[in-house]
This record gives structure tokens, sequence and C-alpha cells, in this order.
């Protein structure tokens, strides 16, 4: 089965032809940066019209580089939440509209449910059940997922997510957005005991996360100065890696799962991966993580999502709304 993916959730448009939710056969990814830059954030209004203006010169090429053709499509899947409306209706009525028209089921998807499917787009062994690990720029969540369409929410952040904090942070400091990467780098030459900075506890359940004080104490001590700034940023990557890597390790003891899956944008950054791997391995779990451009946003890992659940005889109505807030666990 052949799933066309639509991903228009945030600032990347993206397309994707994916085969048995696990094969790849083109993807395309229009990014937003340029237009969003010289605001250090998104803005939605003109992300959604970047997404309306890019979109539909996107699926030629894309269907041509799957050496495919729109008959060739079993079926169309689209983000509908969570994200920026403006940015998700774009999306969602492209899908709604493509699979009207070729007369092949459509599915909305749940944008935090599909990064979580990059990894069976990158593994081909990947099976159910796992743990997963959702960082990106909007979102910090421990799901437990015992198989497709199944997902039960063990922790979330209370405040920040966890590439707000490095985004904020990167901004402050001057160096471009989205900053995640370039806290990475510099943090590669940096000293990650060199700056104090906290490991906040969320008063909440004990998987949740809380980062507005680790924001907040991390731009106090750029504000301050005295440190290099790789020293600062490896001190600031460290604590992030902190705050996930504890709740990671008591989330596996607790469910006993045996896999650990990652995703979203902030999983891009290899210290984190390397860390998690040690942790896991040692209590005998095998972590996965995609490629950098399989962690940030991505159409494919919608199409491979989609591809299960549609397998499974799901459909959306063509009458399904976009949910900026839609919760996690929600299919
Ligand atoms: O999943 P994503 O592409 O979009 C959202 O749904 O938010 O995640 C974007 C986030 C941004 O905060 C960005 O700074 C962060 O992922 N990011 C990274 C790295 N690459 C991207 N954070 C840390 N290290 C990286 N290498
Ligand atoms: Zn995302």
């Amino acid at each position: 089965m052949r799933v066309l993916g639509i991903e228009t959730s945030c600032d990347d448009t993206s397309l994707a032809l994916v085969e048995s939710g696990r094969r790849v056969l083109a993807s395309r990814i229009s990014s937003q940066v340029a237009t969003h830059s010289p605001y250090g954030g998104v803005v939605p209004e003109l992300a959604a019209r970047d997404h309306l203006s890019a979109l539909p010169g996107m699926l030629a090429p894309m269907l041509a580089e799957a050496g495919a053709s729109l008959s060739g499509v079993d079926g169309v899947a689209a983000v509908y939440g969570p994200g920026l409306l403006g940015s998700l209706l774009v999306g969602l009525a492209a899908g709604k509209a493509l699979a009207l028209g070729l007369g092949r089921p459509f599915l909305g998807v749940n944008h935090l449910q599909a990064h979580l499917f990059a990894n069976f787009i990158h593994t081909p062994d990947l099976e159910f059940p796992f743990l997963g690990l959702v960082v990106s720029g909007g979102h910090t969540l421990l799901l437990d997922v015992p198989g497709p369409g199944e997902f039960r929410v063990l922790g979330r952040t209370i405040d920040d997510a966890a590439g707000e904090v490095l985004d904020k942070i990167a901004r402050l400091a001057g160096l471009p957005f989205p900053g995640g990467k370039y806290v990475e780098q510099q943090a590669a030459t940096g000293d990650p005991k060199a700056v104090a900075l906290p490991r906040p506890v969320a008063r909440t359940r004990p998987l949740d996360f809380s980062f507005s004080g680790l924001k907040t104490a991390a731009a106090l001590a750029l504000e301050r100065g005295g440190h290099s700034l790789p020293d600062l940023m490896a001190s600031l990557q460290q604590a992030v890696i902190d705050c996930i890597a504890v709740r990671v390790e008591k989330a596996l003891r607790s469910t006993g799962r045996r896999r650990l899956a990652m995703a979203g944008g902030v999983t891009a950054n290899r210290r984190l991966l390397q860390e998690l791997e040690r942790k896991a391995g040692a209590q005998g779990v095998r972590v996965y993580c995609p490629p950098p451009l399989l962690c940030t946003d991505n159409a494919a890992m919608v199409a491979s999502l989609a591809y299960f659940r549609l397998a499974r005889g799901e459909r959306s109505p063509l009458d399904l709304n976009a949910s900026a807030q839609l919760a996690p666990d929600v299919a």
C-alpha cells in the first residue's frame, strides 16, 4: 500500500510517498527558515501563507522522484494537530481534496504520534510495544506505545518544551534560528560542568518535565557573563539531557519495555542519543533513533503511521477539523 503523507503543522511543508509504512519512495521538505529567521521565531500567519504557496508545486516533483503517478496512491494522510491552526488547515484541506479527487481513503494523523513512526522507516525491525520519547520545539513527551494507534501518556512538560529552551537561549546568545543545532555545535568544544544549572522537577506526576527554571537560570548565566559560549551551551545541553535521561530510565523501569523509540527535532542531538544509548543499554533496552532528517518534521513519518492505521481499516471523515491543541494520545 502506497500512502501519500502531508505535513504542515508548523513551518516545514512536506510531502512524501511511502510504501507499506517503511519504504520511502520520495520525500520533499520545503523549509520556511528564511521567512521566519528575521523574527527569531515562527510567525503563524506567514507560515500558513508559505504552506499555501509551496505545497501545490511540490506534488509533481515528489511523484516524479518516486517514479509514481497520482493513480498509484492508495491512501492520503495529513496531520490535523497539534500545531499552528492556519498551517494545519492548509495541509488538511490539501489532503482531503486529493483523497476526494482520487477516490482514495483519507486519514487525519496526530503529529506527535507520527514523529515516533520515523523509527519504522529507519529501522525495519522495530516492532511494538515500545517506550516513545518525543522531544521537539513544542513538546517533551514520554509515551507508552503497546500497538499501532495505542498511545498512553506517561509524562509531559508542564511548561516549556526542551527545544523551546534551546532555541530561546540560542537566540539570546545571538545564534541563528532555530537554535538547537547551533547549541550542539557550540557545546562540542565546551565543558558541560562549567556552569552550574538546575535540573528542575515538576510537582505533578513523577515523569512530567519542567524546563522553565532551567531556561531562566541559563538566561541569567548568559546575562551575567564570565563563561565562554561553548561552556555555557555545553552546560545547558547537559542539563536538558540529564532531565530527559532520568525520566526515561524511570519510565523504562516502570513499564518494563525493552525498546525505546525517540523522535522530534531535539533527538537530532547526537549527545542526547549517546547518553540514552548508554543508560538504556545498561538496562538491556535497545534504543531506536532516526537520522536527523527524519527526527525533524517530515511527511514520511505521517505516511508511515497512516499506513498502519489504514491497513486496519481506519478512515477519517472528510469533515475532520484541525485541532491546534490535539492531545498526544488522541488518534
Ligand atoms: O520536531 P521539530 O522539527 O519541530 C517541532 O515540532 O517542534 O523540532 C524542532 C526543534 C527546535 O527546537 C530545534 O532547535 C531542535 O528541534 N533541534 C535540535 C537539533 N536540531 C534541531 N535540538 C538539539 N540538537 C539538535 N541537533
Ligand atoms: Zn514536530
